[in-house]
């Protein structure tokens, strides 16, 4: 990558067209790679609602709340510090409700 170090990874799900979503534990995955990366770690939900029959969304948020209240993490300033300040999750309502002419969207961090 010519000396540059990537500073962000983005995961996408569910994804547009197939649907596929990361299991709970593919999500815990990321969050690890991106720690021991050092890199932010942005979830783009944006199409959270729209899902295909019987698909269960399993939101990053779930599995960082998850990790940040795990009590074998409590001692773990650093690790602590990297899920307040490096994890993000985004989404919108354009896709979910087709109000794309609204233009509306967020982030949930704490940083
Ligand atoms: C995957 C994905 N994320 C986010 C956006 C942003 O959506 P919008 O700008 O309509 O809120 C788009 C728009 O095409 C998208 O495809």
């Amino acid at each position: 990558m010519n000396g540059s170090r990537p500073k962000a990874l983005m995961l996408l799900q569910p994804n547009n067209p197939t649907g596929r979503m990361l299991s709970d534990k593919c999500l815990k995955r990321c969050i690890q790679w991106a720690y021991e990366m050092d890199v932010h770690l942005i979830s783009n939900e944006i199409y959270a609602i729209s899902l295909y029959e019987k698909q269960k969304m399993m939101s990053m948020a779930q599995v960082w709340y998850d990790e940040l209240n795990n009590k074998k993490n409590a001692k773990d300033l650093k690790y602590k510090g990297f899920l307040t300040n490096q994890v993000h999750i985004t989404g919108g309502l354009s896709k979910d409700f087709g109000i794309n002419g609204f233009r509306i969207g967020f982030i949930y961090t704490r940083n």
